[in-house]
This record gives C-alpha cells, structure tokens and sequence, in this order.
C-alpha cells in the first residue's frame, strides 16, 4: 500500500518527507503500464548459483536460530580478512565490525546512536533519498549543500560555509548515487583539513565500493588515518553480490562508535538472518566471488553504447555505481517528474527523476537509468527508447 501524502490521524510524523519513497512509486507505475523498470538499483539476474547452494545447506544444516548480536563471528572475521586484502586496512571484527539489515538500517542507526535534537548534519545533494528522513528522524537538522552539475564534484568552500557550532555530522557517499561520481584521495584529504578542529562525525555510506570503472580505484575511508578515527563507514552486500532483497550490510567503526551503534542496534533488530550470514561468511571467506566491478563495467559500457540510439544527452559518463544521469533536454521541456511518468505510460521504460534527491525537489530537468540489468532488458529498453524524437 502507497503510504501517500498525508500524516496519518493519530500517528506523528518525524520527518519532513511526507510523500512516498519514488523508488516505490516508480517501480509501481513500471507495473502498472508494463514498463521495463530501470528505476529501482536492482539486478534482474540471477545471483551466483554458489550462494543460493549455500543459503540452502545453511537451513538444512540447522543454523535457523539468532546469530550474535553484532554479526556471526565467521562472517565479521571474513570482512576483516576481505579489508585488508583490498584496502592494506587492519579492522577488529569483534570491536569494530557490526553485521546490519542492510546499509540503510545501519545508517539509520550510527544517526540515532549519534544525533541529539538541533544537531546539524550536512548532506552533500542530490543524494539517496533515506538520509534526510533518517536524519530528521533522529531529530536533526538537514543542512543541504548542493553538489555542482554535470560532474557533481564537491564544491569545498560551499561545505565551509556549511559549517557551524552545531554542526555535529557530514554524511558522503562515493561511489555516489544517483551521479556515479567517485572521491579521490584529494577530497577525503581536503574534508580532514575543513573538519580537523571540530567534533564532526562522518557517515561514509561506500555501498558502492566495488563497483568503480576504468580501472579507477575507490577510496575509503578507512584508508585514511585520520578521518577513520571519526567515522561510521556503512557497506551492503546486496550491492556485492546482486542479490539486494538479502538485506544484509554491515557498519565499520572505531571501538567507542561501535559500542555506541550497538547500544541502539541491541534494542531495534538485534540481530541479521542467520542462514545468509552463513552463506555470505562462506563465500566470502573462500574469496571465490566472481568481481562484480568487471561485470557492471561491461553493462554501463554497452549502456552507454546503446544509448547513442535515443536523443538522451550523457554530460558525464558515470565513474562507479549502478546509475547513469542523462538529460532529456532535446527531447522536451517537462519537469523530470512528468518527464518520467511520461516515459513509462507513453515509452514503457521506467526511471527515477533526479529532483528526488534534492530536499526541495531542485529540477535540472535530469533522470537516473539503472544499468544492472540483463543485455536483453537493456536492449529492449533501448529500443523502446529509440521511437523518442528529437525536436
Ligand atoms: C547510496 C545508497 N546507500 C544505501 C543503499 C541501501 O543499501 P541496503 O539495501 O543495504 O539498505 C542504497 C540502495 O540503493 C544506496 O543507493
């Protein structure tokens, strides 16, 4: 059921976003007009057939009950293994490592183990819709800084002028959604100089980590010294493994953080399905997963090749992620919202429009295509998209 506009009698609303999330409303409207739904950032194959085997031995071998509190000791162990080989970053899986429902629920969590009403938190736009909600939540104040079209690199004296006493958080997320915009080493090393002297906390939301293009290479936070001393770095494996309805992430941070974040996460999940904790440790720990960058490069490639066929403007071709933002500026001159309802009634393809991520629906006139797709459903899209004319 849509959750619509109105507050609900009787029930407080929290939070200043009082629509339904457009990922819902989107994915709807694809169902209803029979749309291909590029919308949504979800794979439409299927996972490694290795997890589903495992996921399947974990039930048949009994391991159906509540895992520890923070994780299954063999998955936290896997995750620290797996760090320092990628990243050369030493984690404690028992006092730094938490196993989460998914990184929006860890987000959500390191805020409220973090937020006291009137803290301020800077939120670098356009961004993945659930941070505003979650900060307002927890009884923060959303303060917007607004990221630069088309490359959507961070404008650093913007985020100075951001800054104030109450300034209490930063939240960032590279590989980025919806832009594909990844950080370089020069960005984390310029917010440590700007955050130095305050008592500032960044989220660094990396769901994306692994999926960065062209041999360009993601930096985490936790490759940085300094600013991992402050930080909650949040991680999903849906995005590692294409299977996002698992719903398991993970949050990474120092001890004192991490005893903070599991105060809050004790009382609200507890704990993460056991059986795909199990199945996760296995294949994670066997480091036998096929690399899932190699497999979306080859898709935002062939993404980026097809779309030469429709009168669709790229600005930039995207850096990581599974997102790829076009202007439909040849095409007409519709808000992005109706632009996409649009699309999806008259064309059949579905997407999301980048208003979405802005607090006050900011309209460049963009829309976000989901390439984490089969190569049939991206060439059917395609050629759906192919009948639009320029004018
Ligand atoms: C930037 C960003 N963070 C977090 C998430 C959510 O991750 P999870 O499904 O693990 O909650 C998404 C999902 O689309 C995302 O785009």
């Amino acid at each position: 059921m849509a959750t619509n506009g109105k507050p609900v009698k009787g029930f407080g609303l929290k939070h200043s976003a009082t629509g339904t999330t457009i990922f819902t409303v989107m994915s709807a409207l694809a169902t209803q007009h029979n749309a291909i739904n590029l919308s949504q950032g979800f794979p439409d194959f299927h996972i490694d057939e290795r997890l589903s085997q495992l996921l399947g031995d974990a039930a048949r071998l009994g391991h159906n009950q509540y895992a520890p509190m923070p994780g299954m000791p063999a998955l936290r162990q896997a995750i620290a293994v797996n760090f320092k080989q990628r990243y050369g970053v030493n984690i404690d899986p028992d006092s730094e490592i938490t196993v989460t429902p998914g990184a929006t629920y860890a987000i959500y969590t390191a805020f409220t183990a973090l937020l006291q009403p009137g803290d301020e938190v800077i939120v670098l736009e356009p961004a993945y819709d659930s941070y505003i909600p979650n900060i307002e939540m927890n009884g923060g104040i959303v303060v917007p800084v607004a990221l630069p079209a088309p490359d959507f690199n961070v404008d650093w004296n913007k985020v100075k002028e951001a800054i104030t006493p109450r300034t209490r958080s930063i939240i960032i997320n590279t590989p980025h959604n919806p832009t594909g915009a990844i950080w370089d080493k020069n960005d984390w090393d310029t917010l440590a100089e700007i955050v130095r002297d305050t008592d500032i906390v960044i989220l660094s939301d990396e769901v994306y980590e692994q999926l960065v293009f062209d041999g360009q290479k993601h930096y985490s936070v936790l490759e940085h010294p300094e600013l991992r001393q402050r930080s909650f770095a949040l991680y999903s494996f849906g995005k590692v493994f294409n299977n996002t309805g698992w719903k398991i992430g993970y949050c990474i941070a120092p001890p004192e953080y991490t005893l903070a974040f599991r105060r809050i996460h004790q009382f609200v999940a507890f704990t993460v399905n056991t059986p795909a904790q199990y199945a996760l440790a296995h294949i994670l720990g066997n480091n036998t997963a096929i690399p899932v960058n190699q497999l979306m490069q080859a898709k935002r490639d062939l993404f980026l090749e097809l779309i030469k066929q429709t009168p669709f403007t790229v600005f930039t071709p995207t850096k990581g992620s599974y997102f790829q933002v076009v202007g439909y500026e040849r095409i007409n001159d519709m808000g992005d919202m109706e632009f996409a309802e649009w699309l999806t009634k008259e064309y059949g393809v579905a997407t999301i429009p980048v208003s979405a991520f802005y607090k006050n629906k900011k309209d460049d006139k963009l829309i976000r295509f989901c390439f984490a797709k089969k190569e049939e459903t991206l060439r059917d899209a395609i050629a759906r998209l192919s009948a639009l004319a320029a004018r």
